[in-house]
């Protein structure tokens, strides 16, 4: 039967099957949709609404909120480059631009044939080996002109993503620096059983006792976190992993699923003993697409180990089993109630907090969310118990820290230390020389000049949910913050308009000052820009924007005065510029074609 169908159809009908017609599952199902056809049509759309019975208009909004999602036609190779600050500063946008050239294709465009499309994307979490580019959301790391040379050669002659050469997707782990986490060597079901033995309320004790703080940036107290949610009212409860890991700078989530899954799942399954879930979720950001196969693997071997199903390990009415959801390029879905709705198959749209997720949480019911690097730190408490992870690190700040390293260093990759690390002894440790600025914890986090390079790595003093982006002199700061910008303008997902409207409007102040069109004025601007986005924002993402402009005013304001050309205020929109389209199409360039203050007149 389905040999006749058209391949649309037959995309649909398997993915709503293998989905049982959740309605919940409308982004695991459009995603698997457009692997299988290239783009998501009108055609498949229909289609879909007709089998979910749901409108028209719920399957298109959440269609058009993901980057990853195209409900235009796209090439059959969709190639996008990751365009964090580190990737520009290994040459990213020269290789793009060649590679456009080399295909006869525009940036941001589909070619005539349909046969490929090339664009941008925000990190992509390869910055310890950029510049990096996904194809068909599979990432190929270290690029280099041969190589785009190559993979030209295999679009033109179409041969498939799969018989490519196996060497393009190899991702390194890179990690260069071990402690208690990385280094623990545990197998899998120690820490499950060392729990088992204690009992639930035990494991919670050490927890608590272990002073765990998430490693998503908030840093709340993972105890704490999960009494609250084993002590709310519910029908039923879930254990979330943010594996979404979308900070620019940030990679350490990768390399902790790659090779040290079963420490992130069994500490998921601990978290379910403690709250009492019977259902777990990894939600993997699209750009790791390509572990999604390992995570099953592993997920399939712990359920032949009976360390998950039902009954694990032989504990009557133990029951959990885990799941995982792929993102498909949304940075705000890594806040936890983005995530949550994401999860729930709908636009990723950060939820009123309170309530909170551990009350109110996937489908309105109990539900931790915690980060990767904390379920890996919370197995390895349940084995070696509370007391010992406490000893590790400062007083206000216990256990390690996983950084990512990045930038002007000669060993970027992940740097595992106990809380209270100077960021000069990381910068040592990674072979970085002549440093101007850090910038800890990605554009959201904080931007450091020489002078702060004695402070520590802590709670207390720098948090950091990982990132660790080294930049030396020849880079201008100015550059680096406006990158960072354009990344919040970019990601603002535009529910709230303070953050829709300010976040664009600081990334065109940048501009502006870029083009020299700045005057001291602007400085004022971005402070009242700053103010308005702290205040009435909705969530993180807004509150955060400014930072990393007012860091780097602050710190390297010869960077921005170098721009200053203009005495004058003149306002962002430039409208001698809007005019010029206008100018080519009637070939004017008169000054009557020009928009002059006081003249007003224009082409
Ligand atoms: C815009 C935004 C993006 C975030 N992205 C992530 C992320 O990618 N991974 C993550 O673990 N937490 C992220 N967070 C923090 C989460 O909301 C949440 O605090 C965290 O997952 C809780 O886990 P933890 O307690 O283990 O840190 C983000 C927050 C905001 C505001
Ligand atoms: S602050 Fe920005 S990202 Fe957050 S909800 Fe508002 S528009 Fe969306």
């Amino acid at each position: 039967m389905t040999g006749t169908m058209d391949p649309v159809a037959q995309a649909v009908a398997a993915t709503v099957a293998r989905y049982r017609k959740d309605p919940y599952y409308i982004l695991q199902m459009l995603r698997e949709i457009q692997e299988a056809c290239d783009w998501i049509s009108p055609e498949a759309i229909d289609l879909l609404q007709q089998a979910l019975r749901l409108p028209r208009t719920k399957i298109e909004g959440v269609a058009g909120f993901y980057a990853f999602l195209y409900t235009r036609p796209r090439g059959r190779y969709r190639v996008l480059f990751s365009d964090n600050i580190t990737d520009r500063m290994l040459g990213n946008m020269e290789l793009l631009d060649y590679m456009c050239g080399q295909l006869w294709v525009e940036r941001g465009k589909t070619s005539e044939d349909a046969l490929v499309s090339i664009d941008t994307a925000s990190c992509t979490g390869m910055c310890d080996q950029g510049p990096a580019l996904l194809v068909n959301n599979y990432a190929i790391t270290r690029m280099t002109r041969e190589r785009v040379d190559e993979i030209c050669e295999l679009i033109r002659n179409k041969v498939a993503l799969a018989d490519w050469p196996r060497e393009y997707f190899r991702v390194e782990d890179q990690v260069r620096r071990k402690d208690v986490l990385l280094g623990s060597g545990l197998a899998p079901g120690d820490a499950l059983a060392a729990a088992l033995a204690r009992g639930a309320e035990g494991l919670l004790c050490e927890l608590k006792a272990s002073n765990l703080r998430g490693r998503g940036g908030a840093g709340f107290a993972t105890g704490l976190k999960w009494e609250a949610c084993r002590n709310a009212q519910g029908k039923a409860r879930y254990v979330v992993c943010n594996a979404d890991e979308g900070e620019p700078g940030t990679f350490k989530d990768r390399v902790l699923l790659a090779s040290h899954a079963d420490m992130v799942f069994e500490g998921m399954t601990l978290c379910a003993l403690v709250i009492g879930a019977g259902k777990g979720m990894l939600y993997l950001r699209g750009e790791y697409r390509y572990l999604l196969d390992h995570l099953n693997a592993v997920l399939e071997r712990r359920r032949r180990r009976n360390l998950l199903g039902a009954g694990i390990l032989g504990w009557s009415g133990f029951d959990f089993d885990i799941e995982i959801h792929l993102g498909a390029g949304a940075y705000v879905c890594g806040e936890e109630s983005a995530l949550i709705e994401s999860l729930e198959g709908k636009r990723g749209t950060p939820r009123n907090r309170p309530p909170f997720p551990v009350t109110h949480g996937y489908l309105d019911q109990p539900t931790v969310v915690n980060n990767v690097e904390t379920f890996a730190a919370s197995s390895l408490i349940a084995h070696r118990g509370g007391a010992w992870y406490a000893g590790i690190g400062t007083s206000a700040s216990a256990g390690t820290k996983i950084l990512s390293v990045s930038g002007d260093c000669a060993r970027p990759g992940l740097y595992e230390y106990p809380y209270g690390v100077s960021v000069s002894e990381v910068l040592d440790a990674c072979g970085a020389g002549d440093v101007q600025a850090v910038q800890v914890s990605g554009p959201s986090g904080v931007c450091l000049a020489a002078a702060e390079f004695g402070r520590r790595i802590a709670f207390e003093d720098i948090p950091t949910a990982g990132a660790f982006m080294v930049f030396d002199h020849s880079r201008d700061m100015f550059e680096v913050a406006r990158n960072f910008v354009h990344f919040f303008a970019h990601e603002s997902c535009g529910f709230c308009t303070p953050c829709r409207v300010g976040t664009s409007l600081l990334r065109n102040l940048m501009d502006k000052l870029k083009n020299g069109h700045g005057s001291p004025y602007d400085f004022a601007e971005i402070e009242k820009l700053n103010r308005i986005l702290q205040s009435m924002s909705h969530c993180g993402l807004g509150h955060s924007a400014c930072n990393p402009v007012l860091d780097t005013i602050a710190k390297f304001r010869p960077a921005y005065e170098r721009r200053l050309q203009q005495k004058e205020f003149e306002p962002a929109f430039d409208l001698d510029w809007a005019l010029e389209p206008a100018r080519q199409m009637t070939g004017r360039d008169d000054a009557g074609a020009h928009f002059t203050t006081g003249s007003g007149e224009g082409a």
